[in-house]
């Protein structure tokens, strides 16, 4: 079990914006040998020179497609070499798609079941073998408390977060049986302030600056505070870590109510969107195909500040 990152070999995918930039930040801080990924390049150069300010011992960062299971492959076993060894890897690369199954492209499902879920499942696989070497490996994937529940809108995602979840306890199980001394970690944020909605796809038909705007409103944990919250459940060897406490009364509500938590959340969805729970789906217009709208700028371009 790591009980303290200062020298540890820290992987972060998905470190050039939000909460895999605010990990980087605190293990930086920690004094942790970073090795940062993300298809970002902009954007993991700020965190690379923020994380370097901040104390890392070594940083070393690669542009990469988490989707891509060849480079995935390739970058694992350069780091460890690079490295000498890798202590912890977060598998935290993701994205957001808004749709209804009857009107989501396949090419937006795959888009995100290859970053969501086929990304973390070859993180895992890639570095499994040299976390198995690390005395203190330790492994986190982060799904989502809507890995705890369905969403309209939001299938895609909620089948790769359930995915990440089914996948990421069997392989702790398997840990476990094993005789390894590998911890195995699933995160479970809820509404984090980050730029991922911004960043993220939606389906004509739904308003996605009415999508940023809920997404905000509904975000009451920056990601530094997520950060902090993933790296003590790492330090006590956690299972589970439900980040905010949005995410902990959903887990509690979920497993109480039962089958009530249904109806539950499709009078929340009817309330809070026209059909949906976060993202505002309008009947698609008649006449002619509205503008494009300008979206609110990336808001959150410091998880330190939340500036
Ligand atoms: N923000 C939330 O409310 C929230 C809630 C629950 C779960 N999560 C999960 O947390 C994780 C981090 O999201 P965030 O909120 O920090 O979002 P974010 O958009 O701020 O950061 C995600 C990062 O992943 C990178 N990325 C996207 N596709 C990639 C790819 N193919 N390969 C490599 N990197 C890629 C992006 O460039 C970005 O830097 C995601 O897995 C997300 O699903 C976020």
């Amino acid at each position: 079990m790591i009980r303290e990152f200062t020298g540890r070999v820290c992987v972060v995918t998905g470190a050039g914006s939000g909460i895999g930039r605010a990990l980087a930040y605190e293990l930086a801080a920690h004094g942790a040998r970073l090795a940062l990924a993300d298809v970002d390049a902009a954007g993991l150069d700020e965190t690379k020179a923020s994380a370097t300010r901040l104390g890392a011992r070594e940083i070393h960062c690669a542009v990469l497609d988490v989707a891509d299971r060849v480079a995935v492959l390739a970058w694992a076993d350069a780091t460890a070499e690079r490295f000498g060894g890798v202590d912890l890897v977060v598998n935290n690369a993701g994205v957001a798609l808004t749709a209804d199954v009857e009107e989501m492209s396949w090419d937006d499902f795959e888009w995100l079941m290859g970053i969501n879920f086929w990304g973390v499942a070859y993180g895992t696989k890639a570095f499994l073998p040299h976390l198995r070497r690390s005395p203190e490996g330790h492994l986190v994937n982060i799904s989502s408390v809507f890995g705890l529940f369905g969403v309209p809108s939001q299938s895609a995602y909620c089948a790769a977060k359930y995915a990440v979840r089914g996948f990421t306890e069997s392989v702790r199980q398997e840990m476990r049986l094993s005789g390894s001394g590998v911890g195995v970690t699933t995160v479970h944020p809820g509404g984090i302030k980050t730029n991922i909605v911004r960043n993220s796809r939606a389906a004509a038909g739904h308003d996605k600056n009415e999508v940023v705007a809920l997404h905000d409103a509904a975000s009451r944990t920056s990601a530094q505070r997520a950060a902090r919250i993933i790296l003590r459940g790492v330090r006590r060897g956690r299972a589970r870590v439900f980040v905010g406490a949005d995410a902990t009364a959903i887990d509690v509500g979920s497993r109480l109510l039962g089958s009530i938590f249904e109806p539950v959340v499709r009078v929340v969805s009817k309330r809070t969107g026209p059909t949906t729970l976060l993202p505002g789906r309008r009947p698609a217009p008649a006449g002619p195909p509205a503008p494009v709208p300008v979206l609110p700028p990336n808001r959150y371009s410091d998880p330190v500040t939340g500036g």
